[in-house]
């Protein structure tokens, strides 16, 4: 065991999120507008051995739980070396993935071969024209994918759905029954405001606690304060309904919701980006190209300017989406 990373405030930092390209297949409407077009050129992207070295460096420091994401990671046409590359650096606890799915279903297996564990899927809506609404994407695409995921033997399947009032509210108790069905644990993630779009407005926020009551509140969901779902910010209940594990991430109305963050992201414009919630971001590809400073000392100086907490609630202005930060 290496000794703790700890923040100013004492938060343990073992995470980090690595956003493997800012580029997605589908343009969910609260992460990227169909009109966005400012995809990083591909130089600016940080290359394999970029990457393998400055991953490297943070499980030498104390990083345990490296997840790949994007933008949608199954675009980087790389991912399985990465992923070989990655699984055997000592220190390593876990190798996760987050996709949206829909080009799963023919490299499902080979991720799990090259040491992927476990993986969360995007899953809006079960309606294909409301996930279509939402996503731009096709629900067929989405459960090929999860299938394959399912048949693939993965240590851990998580389904997450960012609730969107008057859009998916409907769809909470069927994605609550389909995830029990498949028996895999389903998140429901608050609404952040992370796209410069229009549609991502305060109308459409739709909070845990409301989501809880849809769902039958205290009287269905059973408080599973023991479940540990992976690594991030979600409490659990059993659904007495289906019997489905469900979990709730209320990034804005949670009180404390930052008191526990253990993360640190890196973009794959290679800025490691302290919180999702605070545009400070500190560059690490610049200063990995020019040899100014060792990646590790970047990590160091991301933990040291990492925020009491995010300014969601206080004016946040989001500058670039949720696609080039690494969802
Ligand atoms: N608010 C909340 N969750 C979001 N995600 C993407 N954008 C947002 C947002 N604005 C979620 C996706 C995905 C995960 C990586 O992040 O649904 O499940
Ligand atoms: Fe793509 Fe995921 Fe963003 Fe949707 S939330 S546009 S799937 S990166």
């Amino acid at each position: 065991m290496l000794p703790a990373l700890l923040d100013p405030l004492g938060r343990k930092i073992n995470y980090l999120r690595v956003s493997l390209t800012d580029q997605c297949n589908e343009r969910c409407l609260y992460c990227r507008p169909a009109a966005y077009h400012g995809w990083s050129p591909q130089p600016d992207h940080l290359s394999t051995p970029e990457l393998i070295q400055v991953i490297t460096a943070a499980t030498r420091l104390g990083f345990e739980h490296i997840r790949l994401t994007g933008g949608e990671p199954l675009l980087r046409p790389d991912l399985l070396e990465i992923t070989r590359s990655l699984r055997t650096l000592p220190h390593l606890t876990s190798l996760s993935l987050s996709t949206n799915g829909t080009r799963l279903a023919p490299i499902a297996r080979q991720l799990q071969q090259a040491g992927i564990q476990s993986i969360n899927l995007s899953l809006d809506a079960l309606q294909p024209e409301l996930y279509r609404k939402i996503t731009g994407g096709s629900f067929d695409d989405f459960f090929a994918g999860f299938r394959a995921a399912l048949d693939a033997g993965f240590t851990q399947i998580k389904i997450n759905c960012v609730l969107l009032r008057g859009m998916n509210q409907q769809e909470l108790r069927p994605l609550v029954h389909f995830a029990a069905e498949h028996h895999v644990p389903i998140r429901f993630i608050e609404l952040m405001p992370l796209t410069l779009s229009p549609q991502n407005g305060q109308d459409l926020f739709l909070s845990i606690q409301d989501a809880q009551e849809f769902l039958g509140g205290s009287e269905t969901l059973i408080p599973k304060p023991d479940y540990s779902g992976g690594q991030g910010p979600a409490r659990y209940f059993e659904d007495k309904v289906s019997g489905a594990i469900v979990g709730f991430i209320g990034a804005l109305t949670t009180p404390d919701f930052c008191a526990s963050c253990n993360k640190i992201r890196l973009t794959a414009d290679g800025k490691l980006r302290p919180c999702l919630g605070r545009h400070g971001e500190i560059d690490l590809r610049n200063a990995l190209r020019q040899g100014s400073h060792t990646p590790e000392e970047l990590l160091r100086e991301a933990i040291a300017n990492k925020p009491k907490d995010h300014e969601f609630s206080t004016g946040y202005e989001p500058s670039r989406p949720m696609t080039a930060l690494g969802g």
